[in-house]
C-alpha cells in the first residue's frame, strides 16, 4: 500500500499559491485555516495530503484548491495563447489568479496557436504531460477544419497513406483520417502532434485553414456545456481516457 505524503501546513499552502510561509502562518494564526472545521493555528502542523483534503480545509472561509495532481480541461477560446511566457492573452489568464503561483506550475498539456479553438488539457503533473506529449503516444486528436477552398477529393488517400510530408520535415507523417463534412469543412483526426500540424497537412495541399476547433484527445471529447473560456477539473477516471485506445492505454 502507498503511503499518502505528508506536509507542513505552510509548505503546502505556500506551493498552492496562497503566500509565502509567512503569509500562511499569519493567516493560520488569525484563525483563517481549518480542518474538518477546526481551527489550526500553528501553520507548522503536517498534515496528510490525500485527495480529499480539499474538501476538509478551508482556508479565509473557502474551501482549499485541488492538492497537487490536478487535470483541467478547458474550452480554449480564440485570441489567446499557451506558454506562460507569451505576451498577450494567454490560457492561465482563465484559471484562478493564484493558481499561477503553485508549484508544481500548471502547464498546457501540448499547445493549440492562437487562432485554435477546442479542447486543451492542463496539468502540475509532469509525468502525465509527458506521458501525453510523448511522440510514443500516438494519441487521437480530432479537429475541425473550415476551409479557404474546396476540398479537390484527393486529401482522403493521400493524408491516410502514410506517405504524406510536409514541407522542411524529414519524415512522413503517420496515417490520419479526413472525414469530409462538406465542400469546404472537414474533420481530421491525427495520431502526432508536429508544429502547426493540421494548417501545413491542408496548406501542402493548396488549401488553407480558416478556422479550427479541437473536438477530441483521445476518449475525451469537449463537452457541449463548456463554453469557450469555461474549464473544469477531470476526475481520475476522466484522465485514464485520454490514453484509450493507444499502446499506453487501459
Ligand atoms: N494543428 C494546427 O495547425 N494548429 C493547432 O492549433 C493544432 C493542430
Amino acid at each position: 500500500m502507498t503511503k499518502t505524503p505528508t506536509s507542513r501546513i505552510d509548505r503546502l499552502l505556500s506551493a498552492l499559491g496562497y503566500g509565502s510561509r509567512t503569509d500562511v502562518a499569519r493567516i493560520a494564526r488569525s484563525g483563517g485555516v481549518r480542518l474538518d472545521g477546526n481551527r489550526i493555528t500553528d501553520a507548522t502542523q503536517r498534515i496528510a495530503v490525500a485527495p480529499d483534503l480539499a474538501g476538509r480545509m478551508t482556508v479565509m472561509g473557502q474551501p482549499l484548491d485541488p492538492v497537487a495532481g490536478l487535470v483541467i480541461l478547458l474550452h480554449k477560446p480564440l485570441g489567446m495563447t499557451c506558454s506562460h511566457k507569451d505576451e498577450g492573452a494567454v490560457v492561465h489568464d482563465l484559471l484562478p489568479a493564484r493558481w499561477r503561483r503553485r508549484t508544481p506550475v500548471i502547464s498546457t498539456i501540448g499547445r493549440l496557436d492562437k487562432d485554435t479553438s477546442g479542447l486543451l488539457l492542463l496539468t502540475d503533473d509532469g509525468g502525465l504531460l509527458h506521458r501525453v506529449i510523448s511522440p510514443k503516444s500516438r494519441i487521437a486528436k480530432t479537429y475541425r477544419a473550415t476551409l479557404a477552398r474546396p476540398l479537390d477529393g484527393t486529401e482522403q488517400a493521400r493524408f491516410a497513406s502514410g506517405r504524406f510530408m510536409l514541407e522542411s520535415d524529414d519524415k512522413p507523417l503517420l496515417p490520419a483520417v479526413l472525414e469530409p463534412l462538406s465542400n469546404t469543412e472537414a474533420r481530421l483526426t491525427v495520431t502526432e502532434g508536429r508544429y502547426h500540424q493540421v494548417r501545413r497537412m491542408f496548406a501542402a495541399t493548396g488549401n488553407h485553414v480558416v478556422a479550427l476547433h479541437r473536438e477530441t484527445l483521445g476518449g475525451l471529447s469537449l463537452p457541449d456545456e463548456l463554453a469557450p473560456g469555461e474549464w473544469r477539473l477531470l476526475r481520475v477516471d476522466e484522465v485514464a481516457l485520454i490514453f484509450q485506445n493507444t499502446p499506453d492505454g487501459p
